[in-house]
């Protein structure tokens, strides 16, 4: 779970529907009223279909991205499930490709999603991603609220 909440980070942008099918729905909102220039699409939009998920994204961050620090909160069926965060980018020694790029850059990336989709039984979640500036959690850059919902179990 941790690995596909992970990935999903590079997906603010645009709010509304991206991906449906006759296991699985996804869409996302900004918890917020700001605007961003986001756009993200994956395939196979399933759970049940065994190939690597392949995800596109172009991101144009409305500030540098020196320090990032995300934040998921998980719910379940309406229960809080899970709270986690890490440490993307420090400014030294970063792994991701989007630490230090400039406001107003394109960021387009693509990539594999690994995680493990049978990690996820059939039901509805909510995921609230914030990405933060700093490491107390003052500063928020921005908000995202996914939903998800698996039709089906795949295991
Ligand atoms: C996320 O969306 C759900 C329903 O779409 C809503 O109930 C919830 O309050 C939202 N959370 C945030 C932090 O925006
Ligand atoms: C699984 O997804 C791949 C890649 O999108 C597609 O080529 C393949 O036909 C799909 N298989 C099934 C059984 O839906």
């Amino acid at each position: 779970m941790f690995e596909f909440v992970f990935f999903i980070l590079f997906t603010p942008g645009v709010s509304g529907f991206f991906c449906t099918s006759s296991d699985l729905e996804l869409s996302y909102t900004f918890c917020d009223s700001s605007s961003h220039y986001f756009k993200f699409n994956v395939t196979p939009c399933s759970m049940l279909n065994k190939s690597v998920w392949y995800a596109a994204v172009t991101w144009i961050p409305k500030s540098d991205v020196t320090f990032l620090k995300i934040v998921f909160t998980v719910w379940y069926e309406g229960a809080r499930a899970l709270q986690w965060g890490e440490v993307l980018c420090s400014g030294t020694d970063d792994e991701y490709s989007l630490c230090g790029r400039l406001k107003g850059e394109t960021i387009d990336t693509e990539f594999d999603i690994k995680g493990k989709r049978t990690l996820f039984p059939k039901g509805h979640y909510i995921v609230v991603l914030q990405a933060f500036s700093d490491d107390s959690e003052k500063n928020i850059i921005t908000c995202l609220n996914f939903t998800m919902i698996v039709k089906q179990d795949s295991f």
